[in-house]
């Protein structure tokens, strides 16, 4: 039996991916960006079987045991097995048993599906005796269906250009993690699984009325943002961010049928963060298909937000993050 061990984070979009042009091939509408996030991870164990089984078993945040996963958690996975299968043009099948963890909650809006499968793909890759480069795993993370998995695999900061076809729509690394001392506080309001994924989601995102106006606006976002980025200039990129972030989930909620991801305490603790700010501290927020709320910030002022944070009824539980590494064999 051969053990593969794959470590691969989530990622935290500043510019969002929402919507796809082709459905099939995962592709966006427009091009996103992001960072790897350091306290948000998957680690996987891929254990090469003689037998011709093929299982997934997930150990949930902060759960001490391994459960048996079937259903639309396995089919997803056997099918990347079969996608990789035919990339890298392998002819021998292999069982497996796949041991999946992560550290934070899943489905929560926090990436869980970006940081396994773009961990996954690389360990399939691995399985099947290739290497593949840097361009081609991203192209294969992304055809899991979880197309912001394309994101995780290079380091630091990454940019998914939207590409016209399959094979030009990848993630590449904007700059390494040591580049900004960024921090992402994620405020977990709410452990709860979000009842629909992102793939219903895009499906129905052109249906509202602002999506023609958000993909004119993201354009201009996206060049805004690449310059604040490449000057540091954290309170422009700070609220580029939220606008952004504002952008995507007033699509959401007026798309059919509408996405409400936001709770009372979601507006609540945005509101509290904007207070916050008034008095020098400078957090800006970010939140992706779920209640949870990312506050981005500069390294120095990470400690008084999370010291603050700790303090809010609403909020049940905190990650700190840093930018981080993209997905590594261990
Ligand atoms: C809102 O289709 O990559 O996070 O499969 O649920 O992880 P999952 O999502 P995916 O869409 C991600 C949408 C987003 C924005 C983003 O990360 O760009």
């Amino acid at each position: 039996m051969r053990s593969i061990k794959v470590k691969s984070p989530a990622n935290i979009a500043f510019i969002k991916y929402w919507g796809q042009i082709d459905g099939d091939l995962i592709l966006p509408y427009n091009d996103s960006f992001s960072m790897n996030l350091s306290g948000c991870f998957t680690t996987i164990d891929l254990q090469v079987t003689r037998s011709k089984k093929q299982e997934l078993y997930i150990k949930n945040y902060k759960s001490k045991i391994f459960k048996k996963a079937e259903g639309p958690a396995l089919e997803k996975v056997l099918k990347l097995y079969e996608t990789t299968k035919v990339y890298v043009n392998a002819h021998t099948n292999f069982g497996f048993k796949i041991y999946s963890q992560n550290s934070f909650p899943k489905k929560a809006g926090i990436a869980s599906s970006a940081s396994f499968f773009s961990g996954l793909a690389l360990a399939f890759v691995t399985a099947f005796g290739e290497t593949l480069s840097e361009k081609d795993l991203s192209i294969l993370a992304r055809l899991s269906g979880s197309g912001s998995a394309c994101r995780s695999i290079p380091d630091g900061f990454a940019w998914w250009h939207k590409g016209q076809n399959g094979s030009s729509s990848f993630a590449e690394s904007k700059a390494p993690s040591e580049y900004w001392d960024l921090s992402d506080i994620v405020l977990i309001l709410n452990y709860d699984e979000k009842k629909v994924g992102s793939q219903e989601g895009h499906k129905n995102a052109a249906t509202s009325p602002f999506f023609q106006h958000r993909l004119a606006d993201v354009e201009k976002r996206l060049k805004d943002i690449d310059q604040a980025f490449a000057l540091k200039n954290f309170r422009q990129f700070g609220r580029l961010i939220e606008d952004e972030a504002i952008s995507m989930h007033s699509v959401m909620m007026t798309q059919r049928p509408p996405l409400y991801f936001w709770s009372g305490h979601t507006v609540e603790v945005i509101k509290k963060l904007i207070e916050l700010r008034k008095t020098g501290i400078e957090g800006y927020f970010t939140i992706d298909a779920g209640e949870n709320i990312h506050v981005i910030c500069e390294k120095h002022n990470e400690e008084e937000l999370v010291a603050y944070f700790n303090k809010q009824r609403e909020v049940k539980d905190i990650i700190v993050n840093h930018p981080a590494k993209g997905a590594r064999v261990l």
